[in-house]
């Protein structure tokens, strides 16, 4: 009852500095250089993301809302009474809510993400929203394995915002794999995924008029000049955004706009004119290519929505 007591729990399993320093020098040793893309979410990148799903090009955050608005009863009687949510990758939590507010007397609300002050934010305003809701917000990389706090009830995962589409088709069946294993029998997933469209579409949802997109991808050079005492010259670089279409995956990297040599710490990294760092892949589906793969990973698709536009797709999806 007490001001000071913790109206959330928060479990902190944030990656160490010198992970992050590994992670990025051997991404950027490889022939086509690469960084994940977890590491474009520090507290600016959140935030200039959070900007990306106001844009007017970026249709899927307005698409999947429109799903989420509309359904949110209907998924929450699939969802059922007395179960515990975890959500992957929560962001601003704005999505959550449109399913708390419909869920009838669920029992647990986990957030996981690895942004850690926007995840804190964000448990933090739930709980008070939400006070009879207990709430636990862990910090960590949801693609790596790591324990579920144990729970009795039902268990949903909630994955929304298509951030599905970020796995490459052998990391998508290992991520589905993973967690129908971590799940029991009539457990859920609702999970939001883009779907193909025109390429002209896919290509102005991340080439925005307004350069939203590009700062995101860039301040990725932004966080290594602070966090890893790296020299990147941000005009020396550009954003880059195509839709691969042999692959069926927007693409995003940074291209180098000349030969240089950056250092990283102290370890010189050369890049040749026109040369990019991979920092993203959005991969599309349709709702039978997802479906499929969901099912060769243990999981019986139950029920799909979709926006008024065919844009993006909700599945609800259970471990049989
Ligand atoms: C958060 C991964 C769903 O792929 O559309 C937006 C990230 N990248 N613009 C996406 C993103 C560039 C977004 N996801």
């Amino acid at each position: 009852m007490g001001t000071g007591e913790r109206m959330y729990e928060l479990l902190d399993f944030q990656p160490t500095l010198s992970d992050l320093r590994m992670e990025v020098l051997d991404g950027l040793r490889r022939r086509q250089k690469q960084l994940d893309c977890k590491l474009l979410y520090d507290e600016r990148g959140s935030a200039l993301f959070e900007e990306i799903t106001t844009l007017p090009e970026y249709y899927p955050t307005r698409a999947e809302m429109e799903i989420l608005r509309k359904h949110s009863r209907e998924m929450a009687t699939y969802i059922g009474e007395k179960s515990a949510l975890i959500e992957l990758g929560s962001g601003s939590g704005k999505k959550v809510r449109l399913l708390l507010n419909e869920l009838l007397d669920p029992v647990a609300y986990m957030a996981i993400d690895i942004s850690k002050e926007f995840l804190q934010m964000s448990a933090e305003s739930l709980a008070s929203e939400y006070p009879n809701l207990k709430i636990v917000a862990i910090c960590t990389d949801y693609t790596q394995p790591f324990q579920l706090p144990n729970h009795p009830a039902k268990k949903v995962v909630f994955f929304p915002g298509s951030t599905f589409g970020n796995f490459d088709p052998p990391e998508a069946e290992r991520f589905l794999r993973r967690w129908s294993r971590m799940l029991s029998k009539g457990d859920g997933l609702l999970i939001g995924i883009d779907l193909k469209k025109s390429i002209d579409g896919l290509h102005w949802a991340y080439n925005d008029s307004a350069g939203v997109t590009a700062a995101f991808n860039l301040n990725l050079l932004t966080r290594l000049n602070r966090e890893l005492d790296a020299d990147f010259q941000l005009e020396r670089f550009d954003h880059y955004a195509f839709y691969n279409e042999v692959e069926d995956r927007i693409e995003m990297h940074i291209r180098s706009r000349l030969a240089q040599v950056v250092t990283v710490g102290n370890v010189p990294v050369h890049f040749g004119l026109g040369e990019t760092i991979h920092t993203e892949n959005s991969y599309k589906f349709s709702v039978h290519s997802f479906n499929e793969l969901a099912q060769k990973s243990g999981f019986t698709p139950v029920k799909v929505w979709t926006d008024s536009t065919g844009l993006f797709s909700v599945h609800y999806l259970e471990i049989g």
